[in-house]
């Protein structure tokens, strides 16, 4: 999933039979819990199977609340967030642009969910911020919130800002939610950003990364996502014309979930 996922236990006796998918012991990976991950597709790429309809309707599906967008884990959202907030406030210390004794002008918050990361750390860190999520049961929670600009349901593969006069964006943060997008329609996603970003702005990509001993991405049928490794990342960024700037593993969760990374990205 693209939320934070435990690989090594079910947190229920039917949580395996509802993936309906076979799973292998990956007792080659870095963590020290055994970690249990599906078998990538046998035919094609894992994201060709991607189907973004079923996404939406898991996810509209899904309780809009904390533990609904985070798989059942809220307790991981606290140290994420602090994790994500000291990260940025590296990025600023070394910037120009964007000192940290002001505040940022607009930042967006991509794949938004029910604003959790709006309302935990983004809408303190910017005088605005911007939605984009596609499951309107999840941006009815946000409308109205402080410092909460315009909201666009619409999902990031179709999301135009640069065509639609959206931005500038200071920091357009991408969380828990690439993994909807193929490979394709990531490339063309994170193309079209340099255009509607500050200069010295970020793009941030904070993902659960794969890591499947057969180092592949790994496709979850459950709410239709890709779990991709921190190589494929690399690679993305690279044919998306983006220089990574910093990358930092996220600390301090619970054994046995994915590990996460942070990416900061600007144009080349
Ligand atoms: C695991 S939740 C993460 C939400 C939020 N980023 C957070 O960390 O709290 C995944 C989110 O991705 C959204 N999503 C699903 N398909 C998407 C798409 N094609 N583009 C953008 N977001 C999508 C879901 O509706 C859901 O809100």
């Amino acid at each position: 999933m693209s939320s934070p996922k435990r690989k090594s236990q079910p947190s229920s006796d039917n949580e395996f039979e509802s993936a309906k998918k076979p799973r292998i012991t990956d007792e080659n990976s870095d963590n020290d819990a055994a970690i249990e991950i599906p078998i990538t597709a046998p035919n094609g790429a894992p994201d060709s199977h991607i189907n973004v309809e079923a996404a939406i309707a898991y996810w509209s599906s899904t309780e809009a609340t904390v533990s609904g967008v985070l798989g059942g884990y809220p307790q991981v959202s606290r140290i994420d967030l602090q994790g994500s907030s000291n990260f940025l406030a590296k990025l600023r210390r070394q910037s120009k642009h964007f000192p940290p004794s002001k505040k940022l002008r607009r930042a967006v918050d991509c794949g938004a969910g029910i604003g959790r990361i709006t309302a935990g750390f983004l809408s303190k860190a910017a005088e605005t911020v911007d939605i984009v999520e596609p499951v309107k049961s999840f941006t009815d929670q946000i409308k109205g919130k402080e410092n909460v600009g315009e909201v666009y349901n619409v999902g990031l593969e179709a999301w135009h800002p640069d065509q639609d006069g959206d931005g500038p964006y200071d920091l357009i943060w991408n969380q828990w939610c690439l993994g909807q997008l193929t490979d394709a329609h990531l490339v063309e996603y994170l193309k079209r950003l340099p255009r509607v970003l500050s200069q010295g702005g970020w793009i941030i990509v904070k993902e659960n990364l794969s890591n499947h001993h057969l180092n592949v991405d790994v496709y979850d049928e459950t709410d239709s996502s890709v779990t991709r490794t921190d190589a494929k990342f690399r690679k993305l960024f690279e044919d998306a014309n983006l220089t990574l700037v910093s990358t930092e593993l996220q600390k301090g969760f619970p054994k046995g979930l994915y590990p996460v990374r942070a990416y900061a990205l600007q144009p080349r």
